[in-house]
């Protein structure tokens, strides 16, 4: 009978409609789960995972091959057509800084001939190439340097008066603005108050010894000179407007107040980038070459600049500052080629028995 066959279906198409409604629910929450966890895990590049890494054994960095570096967005994303113009004008200024404000700069004269992207590659873009990831998250910031907060034009102006041993710009100028527009700009995928994964430098473990200059020099010779040359004044373009090769001592380098002029940035910087072409991914230099030749580099002549006002705070002096006075009683020497382990140590006891002292202090008043 029709009817009863109606009414035998009945209870069936409950059944489905209910089994439909359970493998619906199902299938959305497998759904939702899948797009959070890509959200969570694909959708953040600037995730600063590299803290970890840099902890970890040459093993356990292969194993987590998978680090998600950051990458700086593109410019041709940008639809305001007058920030795209302001942002591409910055990242020129970046790559061809003396083009505009070098010795026979267009714009002003006020710095070596050096380029920002000489030391920040790819214009600041390439990883642990000291690239720009992390400015506009993490400044305005305090630096023990200066021992005060810093907006990105006063980074940006200590970089103009060491790395380009030259003159601060006037931070309203069109110049500035263009080039804190462009740091900022490529800083917009890294949330505020975070550091993006692979920007600075990546770490390079300390020597047992001192770095040699004079085994800094064979390294030099043969990996080094034929670009900057035998008295590392580099290469000029055939305008002399600008270096090919850029000049690593002498009068047209950076200063002694320079971040490159520390030991540990230099040798960090030559390690992962140098010779041209080299990357994090596959260095040319052993750790005791990258060293030496920093030794080599920083023991040459160059511009001097007095920096006596910096590290007001001398305990937060990094150990591998060559300029005195210390909190400590190594010789400055040592400060500036090592072995920096031993005032590692002295450091650490240091902090451990102010630690203590705190810790005897609280049980005494409890
Ligand atoms: C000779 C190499 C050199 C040149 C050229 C140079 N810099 Fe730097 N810069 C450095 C080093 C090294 C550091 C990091 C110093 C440190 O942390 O001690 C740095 C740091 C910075 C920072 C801060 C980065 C951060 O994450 O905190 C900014 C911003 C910056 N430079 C901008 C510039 C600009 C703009 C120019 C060009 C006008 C420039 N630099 C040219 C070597 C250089
Ligand atoms: C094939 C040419 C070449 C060789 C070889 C080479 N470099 Fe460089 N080096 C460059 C170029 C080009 C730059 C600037 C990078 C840029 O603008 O993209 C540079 C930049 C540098 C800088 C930062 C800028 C400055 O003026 O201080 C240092 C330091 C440096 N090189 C050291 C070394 C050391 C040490 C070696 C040898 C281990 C070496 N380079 C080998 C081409 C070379």
């Amino acid at each position: 009978m029709p009817d009863n066959l109606d009414e035998d279906k009945m209870p069936q198409g409950i059944m489905s409609v209910k089994n439909k409604v359970i493998l619906l629910t199902g299938v959305l929450v497998v759904a939702i789960t899948a797009v959070l966890f890509f959200l969570e895990y694909s959708g953040q590049p600037a995730k600063p995972r590299e803290k970890s890494i840099d902890t970890l054994t040459t093993n356990e960095v292969t194993k987590k091959a998978d680090v998600v570096y950051w990458i700086a967005p593109a410019i041709s994303t940008i639809t305001d057509a007058k920030q795209k113009q302001q942002v591409q004008y910055g990242k020129e200024l970046i790559v061809h800084t003396a083009k505009y404000l070098g010795p026979h700069g267009a714009v002003l004269k006020i710095s070596n001939g050096l380029n920002c992207q000489n030391c920040h590659l790819q214009a600041g873009t390439a990883i642990f190439a000291n690239n720009y990831g992390s400015v506009a998250s993490l400044y305005p910031k305090f630096r023990a340097r200066s021992g005060a907060v810093e907006n990105i034009y006063k980074r940006v102006n200590d970089c103009f008066e060491r790395s380009l041993n030259g003159k601060a710009i006037d931070t309203a100028g069109k110049e500035m603005q263009a080039i804190a527009a462009y740091i900022n700009f490529i800083g917009t995928n890294v949330k505020k108050g975070e550091k993006a994964a692979g920007s600075g430098f990546k770490e390079l473990g300390y020597l047992n010894r001192a770095a040699d200059p004079a085994k800094g020099l064979t390294v030099y010779t043969a990996k080094c000179k034929s670009c900057h040359q035998a008295n590392g004044e580099g290469v000029y373009t055939a305008d002399k407007i600008e270096f090919i090769y850029p000049a690593l001592w002498g009068k047209n380098s950076f200063n002694d107040g320079a971040g490159l002029y520390r030991l540990s940035n230099i040798a960090k910087y030559v390690k992962y980038n140098m010779p041209q072409g080299t990357t994090y991914q596959n260095p040319q230099l052993s750790d005791e070459e990258a060293w030496d030749v920093a030794a080599f580099i920083t023991t040459q002549k160059r511009p001097h600049i007095s920096v006596s006002e910096d590290w007001p705070d001398k305990s937060k002096k990094p150990v591998d500052n060559p300029f005195g006075p210390y909190a400590d009683n190594f010789p400055a020497k040592q400060h500036k080629l090592g072995p920096f382990k031993p005032i590692v140590e002295e450091l650490e006891k240091k902090e451990d028995t102010a630690k203590n002292k705190t810790a005897s202090a609280m049980t005494k008043k409890n």
